[in-house]
Formats: structure tokens, C-alpha cells, sequence
């Protein structure tokens, strides 16, 4: 029996599926804030808004779209989510696993998630772009809650959460391509309250490099359904409490917009030799 979570991916899946035109595509890409120009540079474009598809929650943060773009990148297919789930919108640890599930269900094998960060380390500084090593969940949710989803593990090991071999290729092309790329440990947190400067001396402590409000959750159900990550940090403004400037959205949204370039540049180079 499909229960009503499966039938909602399913759904999902078969309203995008003709505008793939029969393509699985090679990787689907997640745009964190303020990194929605990386849709621009799909070739061949094919948009397909969230309102046409069932499920689908339209974004309610600026800088997020609301669409997914399906097109060639480098040679690669690829499908682009501009326009990001964030629980803070008051959606659900399954919901906002929802778009991550439905490509799983498409038949992708490779997600790419990115996102802008607080700086905890004091050398991360904004315009840092950081290759997610591991993270901390410490939303308090998780994706898997409730009964297994067919497909998905009960209890999947993440070890593994953001992919080895990956992670290598990720550093191998940064330096062939001239672009410093640091590693660090992402610690996802409820927000969307900004971290009180105590709570960012708590995350260092507990190993934290970089700290944000999304990706976690994706991640965990990636790895469920045997999807590799690719995690991707931009480091926009340092975390509370290390710099006199307290962190903004603003803020965060210029400086994802002025590193945006880079990211996508590195990307794109990534798929290249996906
Ligand atoms: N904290 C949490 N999330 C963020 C931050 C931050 O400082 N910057 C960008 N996203």
C-alpha cells in the first residue's frame, strides 16, 4: 500500500517527469539564499514553477524563487531547485525533505546542496566558500520520522553523509581551477532567529565550523535513499557574537550574491567531471 507521504512524492515526481523529456538527470542542485543567479547559467532551460507541482510550498524567503530548472550544465544534465524548504517556514522535517525525496524518486543519484553560513571558525570569514565535511543536526527533527518510505532505509548510516569520493573531486578541481576552498563541519540549527553569541560558543565547542538554518535535513534524506552529497557553504558574515556586526539577511544576501559567481564557477567545474 502507497501511504499519503509516498503518494505525495510520487506525485511530485510524475508531474516533473515529461519536462525531463526521458533524461535522468546527472545531479540536482539545491540553491541556498542569495545563490539563485546559478539558475541562470542552466543551458537549455526548462522551468517548472512550484505551483505546477503537487506539493510543492511556494517559498516564503527572499532570495529563494520558487522553481526548478532542468537543463545542460558543462555537458551534464542537471536539475536546479531555486528555492529552498526551510523548516523555519513552519514546514515539517518530511516536507521540507520533499524536493530532495522526489529526485531520488527521479532516478538522480548525486545532489549538490549549498547554502550561506555563519562563520564560526575566526579564519572563515564572508566570501569563504566551505566543502561540508560532516554536520551537526541540531534542528531536533529528522526527516525519517515515521513509518519507513519505500526505498529508505530505517536507520541509515551517515558516515558517508557527505560522499568521500566526492568531497575529493570537490578539492581536486578547486585547486585546478584556482578557487580556495576550505572544509569544515555545518552545524544545522531550527533558526530562524540568528545564534545568540553563548550558543555560537556552544558550536565551537562542539567542533562547528560554519552555521545555518537548512541542508541537514536534505542530506539525512538523501543518504536514506542511497543519494550522494555534495555539501557546499558560503560563509557570509562571521557567527554572532565573533565580529562587532551582528549577522543580517541582508547582509547574508549581499555577500552570497558577490561569491555566487565563484560557487558556481566551482560547480560547474565539479559536474564536469561528474
Ligand atoms: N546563522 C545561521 N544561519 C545563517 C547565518 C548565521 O550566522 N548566516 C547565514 N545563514
Amino acid at each position: 500500500m502507497t501511504s499519503a507521504r509516498e503518494q505525495v512524492i510520487l506525485g511530485a515526481a510524475e508531474t516533473i517527469r515529461p519536462a525531463l523529456g526521458g533524461a535522468v538527470p546527472d545531479v540536482a542542485i539545491v540553491l541556498g539564499s542569495g545563490l539563485g543567479e546559478l539558475a541562470e547559467r542552466v543551458g537549455n532551460a526548462v522551468r517548472i514553477p512550484y505551483a505546477a507541482i503537487p506539493g510543492f510550498h511556494q517559498p516564503t524567503v527572499a532570495g529563494h524563487k520558487g522553481e526548478l530548472v532542468f537543463g545542460t550544465m558543462t555537458g551534464k544534465t542537471v536539475l536546479v531547485q531555486s528555492g529552498r524548504f526551510h523548516m523555519y517556514e513552519g514546514l515539517s522535517a518530511d516536507t521540507t525533505a520533499l524536493p530532495v525525496r522526489v529526485f531520488a524518486t527521479l532516478g538522480i543519484r548525486t545532489v549538490v546542496l549549498t547554502n550561506a553560513a555563519g562563520g564560526i571558525r575566526r579564519t572563515y570569514g564572508p566570501g569563504t566558500i566551505m566543502l561540508i565535511a560532516d554536520h551537526l543536526n541540531l534542528t531536533g527533527q529528522n526527516p525519517l520520522v515515521g513509518s519507513a518510505l519505500a526505498g529508505e532505509e530505517r536507520f541509515p548510516d551517515l558516515n558517508n553523509g557527505y560522499d568521500v569520493g566526492l568531497r575529493r573531486l570537490a578539492r581536486r578541481v578547486a585547486v585546478a581551477v584556482g578557487i580556495d576552498l576550505e572544509a569544515g563541519v555545518y552545524a544545522g540549527l531550527l533558526g530562524p532567529s540568528y545564534e545568540t553569541p553563548a550558543e555560537i560558543r556552544m558550536l565551537e565547542r562542539l567542533g562547528a565550523d560554519a552555521v545555518g538554518m537548512s541542508t541537514v535535513i536534505e542530506a539525512i534524506a538523501a543518504r536514506a535513499r542511497g543519494v550522494r552529497c555534495l555539501g557546499l557553504s558560503t560563509i557570509t558574515n562571521p557567527a554572532a557574537g565573533t565580529s562587532a556586526a551582528p549577522p543580517t539577511h541582508a547582509e547574508v544576501m549581499k555577500v552570497a550574491a558577490q561569491t555566487c559567481g565563484r560557487v558556481a564557477r566551482l560547480i560547474e567545474a565539479i559536474v564536469a567531471q561528474l
